[in-house]
């Protein structure tokens, strides 16, 4: 009995799909089909798999073809297979040619030819509309979310708008996209707009894009105000508008799981929390020379408190902060100390004093503990009373991560609200709430 193996997505199943199953069943007797899954296609930078691997491997049977149907889960699987399975050829669409000739070690390999002018990305594309997104701001977070959005399907960067017209033109330049001189124009052309402009702008600009009726993404910290932030979020829900605060470590694989272990009991209860992100910049630089919005605090803290307003929650019993401050009277380094019920935890935030810009959560069993940049979660370990018992997780982190927030912003926008419990909006609203007693004790408000 001839033993023929193909992988793939098989996302919104097509003629493609079909006649490459037909053609790989017809090489041999028995064909393996391996069904890639979602959490394998995120590592791969495939973002925007629509259907669920349970539909995917049902479509996949449906076709008839398949004898037996296994799960590709990581990326050095297929040679294991083959072996496992005592397959005899293995095969895929020409758009892989080459890319398996390694596998002529254990078995055929056949290039089987490409079905054109049809693929998932098209079909996605097809069925769902392109949503055009604006940027408001040309900094250098905007420069990082160019290259990331165009890796996320469904979404194109229409435009950008910043009032210093020169600036916006420059920009617009770099990333052959629209500069508009008019925000009202600006506003016409898109259906979202991604808040990249300095700190104390926010809310302006983003009341003014949800009365556009524009759903809207806006960098950490959203607003510095607890009422701007139920002000806002208010606002967009009356209109059924999606507002997200990209604080991109909430959207990343890697933070996702770390906050699973920390909840599953595996450390105990959580008692305390010491979050730290430290980064030298020059003195020139915007948080260093904005005598009003910039310091550490504001530009770092919404990282920091994200870990301990997921596991600690929103309601915290006290706060104090502790700062040293430059000649301008900027902090450049923060510690903002707070006391919950069921423990306490330190934020410690550094522009001009550099430190480990470790993340340290400790419970009744055990600790959990991340190293810098923890942010861009990648790899953390879990200790216990015994020295000697540690154990290793790891995870992917593409890029510079933004994609990650920009592809649940997308599906949100589509409808899809799965993501909305990875940064809620009363925990967005507790991150402007301790934004704004830090400005009180900075007398800055
Ligand atoms: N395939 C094919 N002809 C097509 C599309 C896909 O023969 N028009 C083959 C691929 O070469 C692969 C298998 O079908 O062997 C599964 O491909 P998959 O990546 O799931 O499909 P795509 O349509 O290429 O998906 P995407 O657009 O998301 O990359």
């Amino acid at each position: 009995m001839i033993k023929v193996i193909t992988y793939g997505t098989f996302d919104l199943l097509h003629e493609g799909h079909y006649r490459l199953l037909q053609r790989a069943k017809a090489l041999g007797d028995y064909l393996i089909v391996g069904v890639t899954t979602e959490k394998y296609d995120m590592e791969r930078g495939k973002l925007n798999v629509v259907d669920s691997l349970m539909t995917r491997i049902e479509n996949v049977k449906k076709t008839g073809f398949v004898d037996e149907v296994i799960i590709e889960e990581t990326s050095g699987q297929k040679i294991s297979d083959v072996q496992k399975y005592h397959v005899d050829i293995f095969t895929v669409g020409s758009d892989w040619a080459g890319v398996f000739d390694y596998m002529t070690d254990y078995c055929k390999v056949v290039y089987l030819e490409r079905t054109k002018n049809i693929s998932s990305t098209m079909l996605r594309e097809k069925n769902r509309r392109i949503q055009k997104i604006g940027v408001i701001g040309t900094g250098r977070i905007a420069e990082r979310f160019m290259p990331e959005a165009k890796l996320v399907s469904g979404i194109s960067t229409q435009g950008v708008y910043n009032p210093h017209l020169e600036s916006g033109r420059a920009f617009a330049q770099k990333w052959e996209i629209a500069s508009y001189a008019e925000i009202e124009s600006f506003y016409e052309d898109v259906d979202a707009v991604y808040v990249a402009s300095p700190h104390q702008t926010h809310y302006d600009y983003i009341m003014e894009a949800l009365a556009h009726g524009k759903h809207v993404l806006c960098e950490k910290p959203m607003v510095l105000k607890r009422q701007q932030a139920e002000d806002v979020y208010a606002y967009a829900k009356a209109h059924q508008l999606i507002l997200f605060e990209g604080i991109k470590t909430a959207y990343c694989p890697g933070f996702e799981k770390l906050l699973g272990i920390a909840c599953s009991g595996t450390i105990g209860q959580i008692r305390y929390i010491d979050a730290c992100f430290t980064k030298l910049e020059g003195k020139d630089k915007r948080e260093l020379t904005d005598k009003k919005y910039g310091g550490s605090f504001t530009e770092l803290g919404s990282y920091c408190l994200l870990p301990i307003i997921k596991l600690f929650g929103t309601d915290y019993n006290d706060i104090h902060f502790d700062t040293i401050q430059d000649e301008n009277g900027l902090d450049v380094f923060t510690r903002a100390s707070l006391t919950f019920p069921r423990g306490i935890a330190t934020a410690v935030c550094g522009l001009g004093v550099k430190s480990e810009g470790r993340l340290l959560i400790a419970g009744t069993k055990g600790y959990i503990v991340a190293e810098a940049p923890w942010w861009k979660t990648t790899y953390f370990e879990v200790h216990y009373e015994n020295p000697g018992q540690v154990e290793k997780y790891s995870e992917r982190f593409l890029g510079d991560g933004l994609r990650y927030e920009i592809k649940d912003f997308l599906n949100m926008m589509n409808g899809n609200d799965k993501s909305a419990f990875k940064l809620t909006r009363s925990e967005s609203i507790a991150a402007a709430d301790i934004m704004e007693k830090f400005m009180e004790y900075e007398n800055r408000i």
